[in-house]
């Protein structure tokens, strides 16, 4: 059964124009070192986590029938491809920062990767993609409405990257969802596929935290341990109602409408995407499109 309810794919494919250079701080938001830290751990999974997603949808493309999804899980590709491409870029300058033997847990991300595709079936695979993608709906929702907490007077490069990144999950929430649905549909393989991968991805981005933070002695720091449990804490209160909602049996991504800052964001995009690569993060609660650097 199919619970697929859009008309046409209204995604769009964005080619941002971010300047990542080596001036970028590994603390780029300074008031928040450890949230920064929380960050740049999410970040180096995602040119793992995405490649596999992509290839995972790729795989179901040809179960898929309906020619509006088939576009969308096309469009949904473009857009990851982007994602991880950028977060490469600023994943190379952070590593180059005396990080290099991260390469350890790059290794192991791609080999458990590569074992799930040898040794999982396509429907463990797509439940991973889905589950993963509620998780990806739940923080959007998160960073966005935190916006001014998070990112507030933070290197606008990376505070760029981040909710560019989250407009766009928001935006491509159903593609994934839908696939599953109009592939194998079975309730309790995406329950299990969305705590799986929410764990999944958690472990991977603590792991590549707590290894900057040990290499800076920041990890033996009270105050910055207690920080990590602070935002940890925040972080999980946050995003647990979205997340619960999209464990229900009932739930279709849908449900849950997207904040108003993202809704302009798209818009504004259209206008002027130079802006959004370069978002003044002294003004992120103004008005999407007022709050431009000049
Ligand atoms: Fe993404
Ligand atoms: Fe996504």
């Amino acid at each position: 059964m199919t619970t697929y309810k859009n008309e046409k794919s209204t995604l769009v494919v964005r080619r941002m124009p971010f300047s990542f250079d080596n001036n970028i701080n590994v603390h780029w938001n300074a008031a928040r070192p450890e949230w920064s830290y929380m960050v740049n751990g999410a970040s180096l999974v995602m040119p793992y986590l995405e490649p596999y997603l992509i290839r995972t949808m790729k795989q179901v493309l040809p179960k898929l029938t309906d020619p509006a999804l088939i576009q969308e899980v096309k469009d949904y590709i473009g857009q990851e491809a982007q994602h991880y491409q950028q977060h490469r870029k600023f994943n190379d300058i952070i590593k180059s920062k005396g990080y290099d033997e991260i390469s350890v847990l790059e290794q192991q991300m791609l080999d458990e990767y590569t074992h799930f595709e040898k040794t999982k079936s396509l429907k463990f695979n797509l439940a991973y993609a889905a589950g993963f993608e509620s998780m990806a709906l739940t923080v959007g929702h998160w960073l966005i409405k935190n916006r001014d907490y998070l990112f507030g007077g933070s290197d606008s490069r990376v505070a760029s990257l981040i909710l560019w990144h989250f407009v766009e999950e928001l935006e491509h929430k159903c593609a994934a969802y839908d696939a599953y649905q109009a592939a194998y549909g079975n309730y309790w393989s995406r329950l299990y596929g969305t705590l799986f991968a929410a764990l999944h991805v958690m472990k991977f981005s603590r792991r590549g935290y707590i290894f900057m933070m040990k290499k800076d002695g920041a990890w033996r720091n009270t105050r910055n341990r207690l920080n990590i449990i602070k935002y940890n804490l925040r972080f999980i209160t946050g995003v647990l109602p979205k997340l619960i909602h999209s464990l229900l049996p009932s739930h279709h991504p849908t449900d849950i409408d997207d904040p108003q800052w993202s809704k302009d964001w798209v818009a504004v995009h259209e206008k002027n995407n130079a802006e959004l690569a370069h978002l003044d993060t002294n003004n992120l609660l103004t008005p999407m499109g007022a709050g431009f650097k000049k």
